[in-house]
């Protein structure tokens, strides 16, 4: 698929009014995406894995205007008003306007809700720009119902990553791929993919546990995040290490390596941060509650062999990742020694996930 792909090649019919409803979830990269080029086309491959908990449901209401000359739309949160968050959907609408042409024919009504508190440090971008994109799909397939399931998914996809990198990750799960990598057939920098390679059944149900130790707003956004990998001295060493890590991830899914799967991850996520501590400006987003818990993990390892390993998204907050099977000891750790750690003792329980819904 190609970028003119997405943009409709007949004439969409026409409707009256309408409303459709999605939840989408969250997702936490693997290997990470930092630094990107223009129109949202990533620097590096990354895969992720799609969440289940972690969600947001959007509605979509609209009906047809007379005058069609600009964007018309109101955002609620949670039943609230929300002009604050308008910016950022009209710079959205703007950039997916050539693929969706019938943006200016109506007025939207776009109600949001997300199952984390939005004061929790976990971005709401992904589950929030992926629902959004799925329900203007659905508006899509009202016009056009000639489109394919597998068109709606590259689609949402496609346009979601215009609103948020990250979110083209959030339609499908539950092992998504996200840029182009050379052994990874089909894979794309516009949308992303379900990772098409075989996976050891010890990934199924894959535990997330996300320990909540700064809830609040981000300190750098991703935006000035990601123009911090243009000049940075280290982008082109670690752009290539993304590849190889890709690499080396498709022999662990396939032999459930859980050992060497930690060792990808952990240096993932500290990677993320040196990249960070080692641009201009530079940046520490980690606390010292981060810390403490990634030595707390470490320590725990070593004492009990269990699989227990950490990444970390552009925040204070720690991804703690652990097989199924695993579980009820490592809950009972995270419960016992790794909750002090977090706002008041405030962590979130999740597992790998299957993607977006209609509601
Ligand atoms: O989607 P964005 O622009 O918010 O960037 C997300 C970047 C990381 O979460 C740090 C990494 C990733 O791949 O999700």
């Amino acid at each position: 698929m190609k970028v003119k792909d997405f943009i409709p090649d007949i004439n969409l019919g026409t409707t009256n009014k309408g409303s459709f409803t999605w939840s989408s979830p969250s997702n936490i990269a693997l290997v990470k995406y930092w630094g990107k080029k223009d129109n949202q086309i990533p620097a590096n491959p990354s895969i992720s894995f799609t969440l289940d908990a972690c969600k947001t449901t959007t509605t979509l209401s609209f009906y047809k205007k007379t005058i069609d000359t600009a964007f018309s739309f109101d955002v609620f949160l949670d039943g609230i008003q929300k002009d604050d968050f308008k910016p950022k959907i009209e710079t959205f609408f703007k950039r997916i306007e050539m693929y969706t042409p019938f943006l200016k024919d109506y007025h939207f009504s776009i109600e949001t809700s997300n199952t984390f508190p939005h004061s929790s440090g976990i971005a709401s971008s992904a589950s929030g720009m992926s629902a959004l994109a799925l329900c203007l799909m659905s508006v899509e397939k009202l016009l056009n119902p000639d489109i394919t399931d597998q068109y709606f998914n590259q689609k949402a996809s496609f346009l979601a990553r215009l609103g948020s990198g990250s979110a083209c990750r959030s339609i499908e799960g539950e092992l998504i791929v996200w840029g182009a990598h050379k052994s990874i057939s089909g894979s794309s920098d516009l949308f992303g993919i379900q990772y098409p390679f075989e996976v050891h059944s010890v990934f199924s149900n894959y535990r997330d546990t996300i320990l909540l130790v700064d809830k609040g707003e981000k300190q750098v956004s991703s935006t000035v995040g990601h123009n911090l990998m243009h000049g940075h001295p280290f982008a082109e060493q670690r752009f290539n290490q993304a590849h190889d890590n890709m690499e080396k991830l498709i022999g662990v899914f396939k032999s459930g390596d859980l050992k060497a799967f930690i060792k990808i991850i952990e240096s993932e996520a500290l990677t993320l941060h040196a990249m960070m501590m080692s641009s201009m400006p530079y940046f520490i987003l980690m606390k010292p509650n981060t810390l403490q818990i990634i030595n707390a993990i470490w320590k725990f390892r070593e004492k009990t062999g269990l699989h227990i390993g950490f990444t970390l998204d552009a925040g204070a907050n720690v991804h703690v990742l652990y097989p199924e099977h695993e579980a009820d000891y490592i809950d009972a750790f995270i419960k016992d020694s790794l909750a002090q750690y977090c706002q008041n003792n405030h962590f979130i329980t999740d597992k790998i996930g299957f993607g977006a819904k209609a509601q």
